[in-house]
């Protein structure tokens, strides 16, 4: 489908329009994060013209709205993924968004989609980001079925099923010794020095637009009515300025009449976002860089010190009256149990810090009761198995939770049951 608009980049922070065509990753005037801008004028299509292109199941379904046509798309089966009503779940109504269910296992497919078909275009064959795992998997993944090749650079840190996915499709995978801060800067350098593709979250506008299409499927499926809040696990602040930018883009464009409070859940060492929305709440410029905070969380994937899109998602919040919370991890974890458990939707600890997140707002009565909450699921259980050990240790050998192995009425059902 060809893009029904055309667009120009736009500075996140100073506004300063940057020529269309390549890919440019910072503002020639300040070195901040640029965004996509859609140009809309009197020709523009109506709302309800826009609606009548969106066909077809996936993320490209809305191909009208996105800045790169969809036959440079993968062929994978990316976005599309189910909305679980989970009812009226602890006083308010809540739906969760079961992103894991994406080719990789995470939301981060739907940023690499959008960002892979851009380079696909460009003529791009190697690409490279750095990853506390799941965008590393998410590039090797959809760079395979492009036939490209990857590099993903990734902290020594990172979950051992992330790194097997990394590899098993087929991707360089560069371990540095320290952080993942660390490892973006050198991902950065990588890419620049050999002219290739770089997917780093943040500094890649296309990142932004693949997540704003998690927030289309999301108001869709509410039939265009769009919920009270989306709650949205925050490490660098790439998802929760996209997920903004979708619903902002739908009230610009008139499909919807509202736009939804941002919720963004951090973990507690974590908490850079969450420290600066608080500072700036009241003041009306936002800071320009962001304080520095040395994560060490069960929530590998926003285990961030310098979150790479923190002026895009502070704009975020306050475009939608956002908030912010932070989360230990002991609450993560009991959070991650009560969603498996509760619900059958098992996620990684980075996930469940959003669950933990309602808890607490409606403890604080920051999120009314009988609100309609949608919460992201943004990435698999399988992927942190190593964590769900060592954060509660023997809980994934516990006999109380495990199958019995013979069923209910069998002779020596109970034995069995009571057997480590
Ligand atoms: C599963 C999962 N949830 C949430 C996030 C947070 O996204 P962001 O870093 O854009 O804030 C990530 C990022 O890696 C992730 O992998
Ligand atoms: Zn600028």
């Amino acid at each position: 489908m060809t893009p029904a608009f055309s667009y120009r980049y736009a500075c996140v922070r100073c506004a300063a329009p940057q020529p269309w065509g390549e890919i440019r990753y910072r503002c020639l005037e300040c070195g901040q994060n640029l965004r996509i801008q859609r140009q809309v004028d009197a020709d523009s299509p109506s709302a309800a013209d826009i609606v009548s292109t969106f066909h077809g199941r996936g993320l490209w379904r809305y191909g009208a709205l996105l800045p790169v046509e969809a036959r440079w798309a993968s062929r994978l089966a990316v976005g599309g993924t189910p909305l679980v009503d989970c009812g009226d779940g602890g006083g308010v109504r809540l739906w969760v968004k079961d992103e894991a269910r994406n080719p990789s296992g995470s939301i981060k497919d739907r940023a690499t989609d959008v960002v892979l078909a851009f380079a696909r275009r460009a003529g791009c064959r190697h690409s490279v980001t750095a990853s506390t795992g799941n965008a590393g998997a998410s590039l090797a993944c959809i760079a395979a079925s492009h036939g490209m090749s990857a590099t993903v650079v990734v902290p020594a840190s990172t979950p051992f099923a992330k790194l097997a996915q990394i590899r098993a499709y087929g991707a360089k995978v560069c371990e540095v010794d320290g952080s993942y801060d660390g490892a973006f800067d050198i991902a950065e350098r990588m890419a620049d020095d050999a002219r290739v593709c770089c997917r780093n979250t943040g500094i890649n506008p296309f990142t932004r637009e693949g997540k704003k299409t998690c927030a289309f499927e999301i108001a869709e499926a509410l039939d265009w009515r769009v919920p009270d809040w989306v709650i949205v696990p925050t490490g660098d602040g790439n998802m929760l300025s996209g997920i903004a930018a979708g619903f902002l883009d739908l009230h610009a464009l008139g499909i919807t009449s509202a736009v939804p409070r941002l919720l963004a859940a951090q973990a507690d060492s974590s908490n850079s976002i969450t420290r600066d929305w608080r500072a700036c709440d009241d003041a009306m410029a936002l800071p320009e860089s962001p304080t520095l905070v040395s994560p060490d969380t069960v929530a590998d994937s926003l285990s961030v010190g310098r979150p790479r899109d923190h002026f895009a998602a502070l704009h975020a919040l306050r475009a939608t009256r956002g908030a912010c919370v932070a989360l230990s991890d002991a609450r993560i974890m009991a959070a991650s149990r009560d969603l498996a458990q509760h619900f059958g939707l098992w996620f990684e600890p980075s996930t469940a810090v959003g669950y933990a997140a309602l808890g607490e707002c409606l403890a604080t009565g920051r999120i009314q009761p009988r609100s309609r909450v949608v919460l992201i699921g943004t990435g698999s259980g399988l992927k942190s198995l190593p964590r769900f050990d060592s954060a509660a240790p023997g809980h994934l050998r516990d006999s109380a939770n495990a199958v019995p192995r013979r069923m209910p009425g069998e002779p020596g059902y109970e034995q069995s049951e009571a057997q480590p």
